[in-house]
């Protein structure tokens, strides 16, 4: 693992508020340390598990490598974690993987020939990919073989290499974004739910026992409240709460201290910081309410699109505070209400 430079951390913690899905170096760390390892420790989805738990079994009575498996949804709700556990279930291991590192054939070819029989190969935002890899995936998820061309121009031959047998789990937050080709390959499909207050307060009472950090239920449900449906967040939330309290009050985290850390976080009830707040803001004040393209409103916030696509998007829209419309964004009645900006008019 790399050691950072102070200037680097403060790099990261810049591009990484607390409050974002999406994972920096310190998560790596952080989050293998705290990651379940089975169905059992593994908190919520609960069909998906069932589901899951049946098909593995499946595949184990009758000697076969399970299907491989799709998972889509927003960041931080479990779908590397999920590789590790169905790998362990299976009793086998797990390559890590994420599509922008296969550039080249050569690249995916690598990884395919390296894989011993039975593993689980793990492809992270798998809707990156591009073609000639896919391309080199479709037959070796289908029938396990890749065919490889050698030889010059005229004397081009084609050689098939049988492959282990092996489980592709792909993981992607944008199931819109995979080719149809690639998806009918993936024998299943799941989506990954945003996560109860009562699921999330069970996440982060597990972790802060594994942590060691001294709290209550009470305040274990005031973080998950303001956790925006994410075990990542949670976790995230958990640790900083943690070092507020060992500063304030000997390690113990109460809901004052809780609720103080919080605030100190500027993360509101509903789990939104300054980039949700100041999106709405935008929305309501520049362009009265929406509907407005995500193109404009990334461009007015400063922010990447995709940012505020994959991470601040989905959960608005799942606390309805923000609508899809053909014509773009609108903020919905509760956003006015949350934002304190006066009665919501409609025109
Ligand atoms: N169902 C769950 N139960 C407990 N902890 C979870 C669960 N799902 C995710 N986590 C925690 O949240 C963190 C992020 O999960 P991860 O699998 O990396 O999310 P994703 O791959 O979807 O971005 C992990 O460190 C894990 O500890
Ligand atoms: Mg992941």
């Amino acid at each position: 693992m790399a050691i950072l430079s102070d200037d680097e951390k403060l790099e990261t913690h810049k591009k990484n508020p607390v409050i974002k899905p999406d994972k920096n170096v310190y998560d790596r760390i952080f989050e293998n340390s705290i990651r379940p390892k089975s169905f059992d420790s593994y908190i919520g989805q609960t069909t998906l598990k069932e589901t899951l738990k049946i098909s593995i079994e499946a595949a184990k009575k009758r000697n076969t490598t399970l299907d491989h498996v799709l998972f889509y949804g927003p960041p931080g709700l479990g779908k590397t974690t999920l590789a590790g556990i169905i790998a362990e279930e299976l009793n086998t291991s797990v390559k890590i993987t994420s599509a922008p590192s296969f550039e080249r054939p050569r690249d995916i070819i690598g990884v395919l020939m390296s894989l011993k029989e039975g593993e689980v190969l793990f492809i992270d935002e798998i809707h990156r990919l591009n073609t000639v890899t896919e391309e080199i995936l479709y037959p070796a998820m289908e029938d396990f073989y890749l065919d490889m061309m050698t030889g010059k121009t005229q004397t081009v031959k084609t050689m098939r290499i049988q492959l282990p047998k092996f489980t592709l789990v792909g993981a992607t937050t944008k199931a819109g974004g995979i080719s149809s080709p690639l998806r009918d390959r993936f024998g299943f499909v799941h989506r990954l739910q945003f996560y109860t207050i009562d699921e999330l307060t069970q996440v982060i009472l597990r972790t802060a026992k594994i942590l060691n950090i001294e709290i209550s239920t009470d305040s274990a449900k005031e973080i998950a409240k303001r956790s925006r449906g994410t075990p990542r967040i949670a976790n995230r939330l958990l640790k900083r709460v943690g070092d507020f309290a060992i500063v304030k009050n000997n390690g113990k985290v109460d809901l004052n201290i809780a609720k103080d850390s919080l605030n100190t976080l500027k993360i509101d009830e509903y789990g939104l910081d300054e980039t949700d707040r100041d999106m709405l803001k935008l929305i309501i004040e520049k362009y009265n309410g929406g509907p407005v393209g995500l193109d404009t409103i990334a461009a007015a916030l400063g922010e990447d699109v995709r940012t505020i696509e994959d991470v601040c998007e989905p959960y608005l829209l799942q606390a309805g505070l923000l609508m899809r419309t053909p014509r773009g964004r609108k903020v919905s009645p509760e956003a006015y209400v949350h934002l304190g900006l006066g009665i919501f008019n409609e025109k």
